[in-house]
């Protein structure tokens, strides 16, 4: 495939838009089998394809935010907090899809559980990644939720699993919260996170 500089500019120009400012329409089902189809482009030591996604739509909503908030709750150790955690959760209910991602980890394999959870979260990325690029938003996000061992029973995952977070993904209607553009970012990025190094442990800056 030859270079196209559409596709780095795309990955240049991802941000995240909260739930609260997403909107109908959500990817099509053929856009959504591209956007959940990159995530297993995702490096996969030892070919595990460790991550999982579980698809939740709008008619499902209200009994999923019912268990979030509640596994949050027992997490906190605090029940009076049920119900600030589903009020908060559900501003994410605007969003027209919800993904959770997952890593489900071979613990008996020779990968190291915590590359195969690299390898999840890298999928994650890609998910978030690939639906911009098709010109939808989305924005992970997670709460304490994703570690009550009741919840990750439901899906299926054990205590050795993780949840990486949920994936809300629709249309963007809205500005978002203010924060720095993309550019900025990738700008003020390369300057704080990337170093060269040599032998005499000069650690220079590249950027
Ligand atoms: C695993 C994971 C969980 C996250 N959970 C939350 C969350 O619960 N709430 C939140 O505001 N941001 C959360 N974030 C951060 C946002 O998804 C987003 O990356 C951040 O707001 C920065 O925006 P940007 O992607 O445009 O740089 C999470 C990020 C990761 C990687």
């Amino acid at each position: 495939m030859s270079p196209d500089t559409r596709v780095i500019d795309n990955l240049l120009s991802r941000s995240s838009l909260a739930g609260a400012f997403l909107a109908a329409p959500a990817p099509s089902e053929a856009e959504l089998a591209q956007i959940l189809g990159a995530a297993q482009r995702a490096a996969d030591h030892g070919r595990l394809r460790p991550w999982r996604f579980f698809v939740v739509r709008p008619a499902d909503y209200e009994a999923f935010y019912d268990r979030l908030a509640a596994a949050a709750t027992r997490v906190q150790g605090d029940p009076s907090r049920y119900d600030a955690n589903r009020e908060k959760y559900r501003l994410t209910a605007r969003a027209p899809l919800l993904l959770v991602a997952a890593a489900k980890i071979d613990t008996a394999h020779k990968v190291a559980p915590i590359e195969q959870t690299f390898a999840a979260a890298g999928a994650t990325q890609l998910v978030l990644s690939a639906a911009h690029a098709l010109g939808y938003a989305g924005f992970l996000f997670s709460g304490p939720g994703v570690f009550d061992a009741g919840f990750k029973a439901s899906l299926g995952l054990t205590t050795t699993d993780h949840l990486i977070g949920f994936i809300c993904l629709g249309s963007p209607a809205g500005p978002g919260k203010p924060g720095p553009s993309a550019a900025e970012a990738v700008r003020d990025g390369l300057a704080s996170t990337v170093k060269q190094w040599d032998a005499a442990g000069a650690f220079k800056p590249v950027f």
